[in-house]
């Protein structure tokens, strides 16, 4: 049996599988207000959290959804303690390790964009190793989003192609949405038909700004560490209900 008709069956049954998002982007956020209702340290809730985002990969790869683009650690979030963002770059860290047999073993194709010129070397060196041993892999396109900020990678892109007409490469009358598509680290993926944001928030706190142009939004109240397949379950319904119109009548 093929691994795309294992999905079908899995696929629960009042989910229209041709009418499935084909890139989904999360923003898993509420990890510190999980530990807190908890009585636990904010450090608790990206544990658990990072428990929701593996059943999420593996629940994207059951119900045959082709990409997942999660935002882990944004341009902003330095601005948190010390404590708390050295415990989320050892996170990831070990999170690259851990899960890098699993993720071969599940055929998924990891990335991860961002700025990581400034993040820890050793938490460097488990993205590359992942990265180069995944990049053949033909399943899940998963991409984590570290050190990442919508705006700066915009100017990022704009930069490089300012260089490029300076250089003659280029005309600036020839520079549309296809050249900045083009620069941006997302360039390989279709743009995201759903953006989910968990705990309530209703912002995209300069996540994907140019990517998310036509992303269908769902917030849930659930905060991410209980964001489970009944959650995603949920907001797949919610996304099958709408009516994308892309600006036509
Ligand atoms: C999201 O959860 C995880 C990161 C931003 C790394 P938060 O840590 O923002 O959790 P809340 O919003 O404080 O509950
Ligand atoms: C967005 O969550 C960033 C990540 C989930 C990594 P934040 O908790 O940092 O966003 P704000 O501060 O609520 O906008
Ligand atoms: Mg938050």
């Amino acid at each position: 049996m093929t691994s795309n008709a294992t999905s079908l069956i899995e696929l629960p049954t009042d989910l229209d599988c041709t009418h499935l998002p084909k890139h989904i982007a999360a923003i898993m956020d509420g990890n510190g207000r999980w530990a807190k209702r908890r009585g636990f340290p904010r450090m608790m809730g990206h544990k658990h959290g990072a428990n929701a985002l593996r059943e999420l990969l593996r629940c994207c790869k059951d119900w045959g959804i082709g990409a997942l683009t999660v935002y882990a650690f944004s341009t902003e979030n330095w601005g948190r303690s010390i404590e708390e963002v050295d415990f989320l770059m050892t996170l990831f860290e070990n999170l690259f390790q851990i899960e890098l047999a699993e993720m071969v073993a599940e055929q998924v194709k990891l990335d991860v964009v961002g700025n990581l010129d400034n993040v820890p070397p050793s938490l460097r060196s488990a993205i590359d190793r992942a990265v180069t041993a995944t990049q053949d892999n033909q399943g899940v396109r998963f991409t984590v989003a570290i050190n990442y900020g919508g705006r700066q990678e915009i100017v990022r892109a704009c930069q490089t192609i300012a260089t490029q007409v300076q250089q003659g490469l280029i005309k600036s009358t020839d520079i549309d949405e296809n050249t900045i598509s083009k620069h941006l680290h997302t360039a390989d993926l279709p743009d995201p038909d759903l953006l989910i944001r968990t705990s309530g928030e209703m912002r995209i706190s300069n996540f994907l700004l140019w990517q998310l142009a036509y992303a269908e939004i769902y917030v849930t109240d659930t905060l991410w560490p209980d964001f489970d397949r009944r959650a995603f379950h949920l907001a797949l319904l919610d996304y099958q209900q709408r009516h994308r119109r892309f600006g036509k009548a």
